[in-house]
């Protein structure tokens, strides 16, 4: 059971500076390219959350030599495509839908089995989606009668390349399949309606491996390598949404989120906020190897609700628990449709969200694909984040502008993604008790 929880006055501020911590995507890609890859990566700036450790774990348990240097900064001894040994019993993902998918995509090009589980959130997830794929390239893979973990994945014959259309936009599923084509016979693509996050695509083209990418459809052969390089990993956007819808809802307020990652497929949370009329600006742009980095300044605004476009779903898919805060402290009627894929995050974001708004005071409407969201004011009381980290810290923030007290249950998981967040939250002026 949980015992976790926060309790915070309300009325706090968001202002000052702040750095984010490193990209969890980029964290994940960046621990299993290097330890795939021809000789010696220093990564700097990594995520040291439970996430991004289950991958460390995982890679360390396969044989993979690593030094920690400090909790952000990692070498990693890279062993070639086929370095890898057969693991210690299970390899254990924790909360990480990530680097579950992205592993078995990996782990499918063994030539010995192993097994991946999760914690009870992560159990309850999808894996068809990535089990349809792989075994299409020949891979042997099983899941629960249920088309969830745990995965056990067997030697197979060899993998061959395949031609596949994801039938939802999905960087998990299309970095697995990816990574599988590292192992496979002949070419590998994979297609997408709406581009996903290209993480993966960055950093194979940086670790020299040749990929072809046109429109949203990306192609490479299998058997070529890796080789090692030095991975910069810059602030990660979906925490630092926390901090910026926090400036635009506290009052006069002046916030600087230094050094966060900017790839055009994950800013849909600026984009989104700037149709809601915030006042956002992106300076002094730079890169960090393969990804776009730059520092936000926020200073508070009046929002609006909107119609939230389809294209920027796919671009803010983690963004939604604090957007949906957003839109419920805006003027008038914020509309999100076409969205499912929320329902199956690390907790179902749509529920959980609408459930958490209501006790809060908020109009809102649960559609099967999205919601209505009627923009009031957020009275405080309790809400529960149902396991879900992002929901966690979504609630925290709505206390800037709640009338009463606020009690967020359920934290725990904060550190899957955001180690660090209520000391960063409280320097900024929110009221922790
Ligand atoms: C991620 C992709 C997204 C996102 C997740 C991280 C990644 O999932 O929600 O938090 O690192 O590839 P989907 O690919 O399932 O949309």
């Amino acid at each position: 059971m949980d015992s976790s929880f926060y309790q915070l006055e309300p009325q706090g501020q968001c202002s000052g500076s702040v750095q984010v911590p490193g990209d969890k995507s980029i964290s994940h890609r960046a621990v299993m390219l290097a330890s795939l890859a021809e000789g010696v990566c220093l990564i700097d700036g990594f995520l040291p959350s439970t996430d991004c450790e289950a991958t460390l774990a995982a890679f360390k348990s396969m044989g993979v030599q690593m030094e920690a240097l400090s909790p952000t900064k990692i070498r990693i001894h890279g062993v070639g495509l086929k370095g890898l040994r057969s693991p210690q019993g299970e390899l254990n993902m924790g909360n990480s839908g990530t680097a579950m998918r992205l592993m078995s995509g990996i782990l499918a090009g063994q030539e010995f089995p192993s097994t991946l589980v999760g914690d009870e959130s992560l159990t309850a997830r999808p894996m068809k989606r990535i089990q349809i794929p792989l075994q299409d390239m020949g891979a042997n893979l099983a899941l629960s009668n249920q088309g969830t973990p745990p995965l056990r994945v067997q030697p197979s014959n060899g993998l061959h390349g395949i031609d596949y259309q994801l039938p939802v936009a999905s960087a998990q599923v299309k970095s697995c399949v990816l990574l599988a084509g590292l192992y496979a016979q002949g070419r590998t693509c994979v297609e997408e309606n709406v581009r996903s996050r290209d993480h993966t695509e960055r950093m194979l083209q940086a670790f020299s491996y040749p990929i072809e990418i046109e429109d949203n459809r990306v192609c490479l052969s299998g058997g070529k390598q890796l080789t090692a390089i030095n991975i910069d990993v810059p602030g990660d956007i979906s925490s630092a949404a926390f901090f910026i819808v926090g400036a635009l809802l506290s009052k006069t307020t002046e916030l600087v989120i230094k050094s966060v990652g900017v790839n055009p497929t994950r800013d849909g949370v600026i984009e989104i906020l700037r149709r809601m009329g915030a006042n956002i600006e992106i300076s002094n742009g730079k890169t960090f190897g393969a990804e776009p980095v730059a520092d936000l300044v926020v200073k508070s605004s009046e929002l609006k609700g909107i119609e939230i476009p389809q294209h920027l779903i796919a671009k803010s898919i983690d963004e939604f628990p604090i957007l949906f805060i957003a839109a419920a402290c805006a003027q008038g009627t914020t509309r999100l449709n076409g969205a499912q894929e929320l329902r199956v995050k690390e907790s179902d974001r749509i529920h959980n969200m609408v459930i958490g708004l209501q006790k809060l005071g908020i109009d809102v409407d649960e559609k099967p694909d999205g919601l209505i969201i009627r923009g009031g004011k957020i009275k405080g009381g309790e809400v529960d984040s149902g396991g879900d980290h992002r929901i966690a810290m979504a609630f925290a923030m709505a206390s800037l502008v709640s009338a009463e007290m606020m009690i967020v249950r359920n934290t725990d998981n904060v550190v899957t993604s955001f180690p660090g967040f209520v000391d960063s939250a409280s320097q900024l002026g929110l009221r922790f008790k």
